[in-house]
């Protein structure tokens, strides 16, 4: 992917953009997590990646907690996931998750970590941090095994 490895961005709407630009190294099927504290910004860099791959607009784009998984877009299919109120595995796994694979979908999944050795790799794994009130820095690792 010929993308930097890490973004430091100072507005929600530079890290849409991050998310963006993202999304154009992505191509199905693909899996990413998003790890970070609560107010990280997983969910605006989601925002980014989703209207990236022209899946939805940002702003219809909301956090899929009480949902667990909302589906966006068709071509690519594209799932945004939440499992921060999930907290057992037989729960992940009414999911379903191994059939998005056969779709070819990108799956974004916000506090995935939790559930880090039942999650398929190769995948990208999106590391965010507060610097600041409003400066994040956005690491992207590729993860293979
Ligand atoms: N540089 C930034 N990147 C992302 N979000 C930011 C940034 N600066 C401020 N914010 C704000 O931080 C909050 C991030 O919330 P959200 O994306 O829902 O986080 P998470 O999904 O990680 O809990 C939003 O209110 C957003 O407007
Ligand atoms: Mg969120």
């Amino acid at each position: 992917m010929s993308q930097p490895t890490v973004y430091r961005t100072s507005s929600a709407e530079e890290t849409i953009a991050a998310g963006r630009r993202i999304a154009a190294g992505l191509r199905g099927p693909q899996l990413v997590l998003l790890i970070g504290d609560l107010g990280a910004g997983k969910t605006t860099l989601t925002k980014g990646i989703v209207s990236g791959l022209g899946a939805a607009a940002p702003e219809d784009v909301l956090s899929p907690t009480f949902a667990l998984m909302h589906e966006l877009g068709d071509d690519p299919k594209v799932y945004h996931l939440d499992l921060y109120r999930l907290d057992r595995l037989p729960e992940l796994e009414t999911l379903g998750l191994d059939d998005l694979w056969d779709e070819e979908a990108i799956v974004l999944i916000e506090w995935g970590e939790k559930f880090a050795d039942r999650l398929p790799t190769p995948r990208l794994e999106i590391r965010l941090r507060e610097l600041g009130d409003e400066s994040r820095e956005i690491e992207i690792i590729e993860v293979n095994a």
